[in-house]
């Protein structure tokens, strides 16, 4: 069955502290979302990959798809908030995109740009168990216990560590699902971090399965991480 990637990479990375969006900070020379394309574009069974940029970066984007021939890309213009951009991702498969419409997935795969360590097992883990449940993500297990605090900033209460998950990316949708989750998405909803996987739950009363995933799927947050990113890929050409 035909299978899509949808890359939010439309944000500006201010946690860094770089004045380049981390997403295209250098690591040894090539852009971080190049590294992140390249994984999921050798995985002979997914078809195309929705890369979603802010205005300003589109002609940067189009440099770096032709430097490293990127042949499954199609770039797509981001939102204000990250379901902005995703959604914005996933109306390129329909009717409603700008542009010429790309064939449409069973499964759609959303990833972060800013994760570039994937592995096509675990990518057929979630691409499979969300054709068969409706919704699946990574997760993993936490690492510090989570706490509520009051808006004065003192604690309200803990949650017990070992029933939650952090959740992490990719997650797996069929296509239809999460199209029409976003289509009855609230501002609200598009406006706060509000979980894909819960979005899909609530609107489409699908499930959503959590399936843990290496720790390999961190995220590129801080600037340190660049260097902590540079060591693994260095290490994998080793
Ligand atoms: O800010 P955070 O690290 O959670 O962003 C996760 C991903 O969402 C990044 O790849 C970022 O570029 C993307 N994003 C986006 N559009 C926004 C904000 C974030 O595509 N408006």
């Amino acid at each position: 069955f035909p299978v899509a990637v949808v890359l939010p990479a439309a944000g500006s990375g201010e946690r860094t502290g770089l004045s380049t969006p981390k997403q295209f900070c250098k690591i040894l020379g090539r852009p971080l979302i190049s590294y992140t394309i390249h994984a999921f574009e050798r995985v002979f069974w997914i078809d195309s990959i929705v890369v979603v940029v802010a205005k300003e970066s589109h002609d940067l984007m189009t440099d770096i798809i032709q430097k490293y021939n990127h042949t499954k890309v199609k770039i797509v213009e981001g939102g204000s908030t990250r379901h902005r951009s995703i959604f914005n991702g996933l109306l390129a498969f329909s009717e409603q995109g700008f542009g010429p419409k790309l064939q449409k997935p069973k499964v759609v795969i959303i990833h972060d740009a800013v994760r570039p360590f994937l592995e096509e097992d675990f990518l057929l883990k979630i691409t499979l168990a969300a054709n068969k449940q409706g919704a699946s993500g990574a997760v993993r297990p936490l690492v510090s216990t989570v706490v509520a605090a009051t808006t004065g900033g003192y604690l309200d209460h803990s949650l017990e560590r070992a029933r939650y998950r952090a959740s992490e990316m990719p997650q797996g949708f069929i296509y239809d699902i999460i199209y029409q989750a976003y289509q009855h998405c609230s501002e609200a909803e598009f406006k706060f971090g509000t979980e894909c996987l819960e979005l899909a739950l609530q609107h489409c009363g699908t499930s959503a399965v959590l399936i843990e995933g290496p720790s390999s799927l961190w995220k590129v947050t801080h600037k340190q991480d660049l260097a902590s990113a540079e060591a693994v890929i260095k290490e994998s050409l080793s």
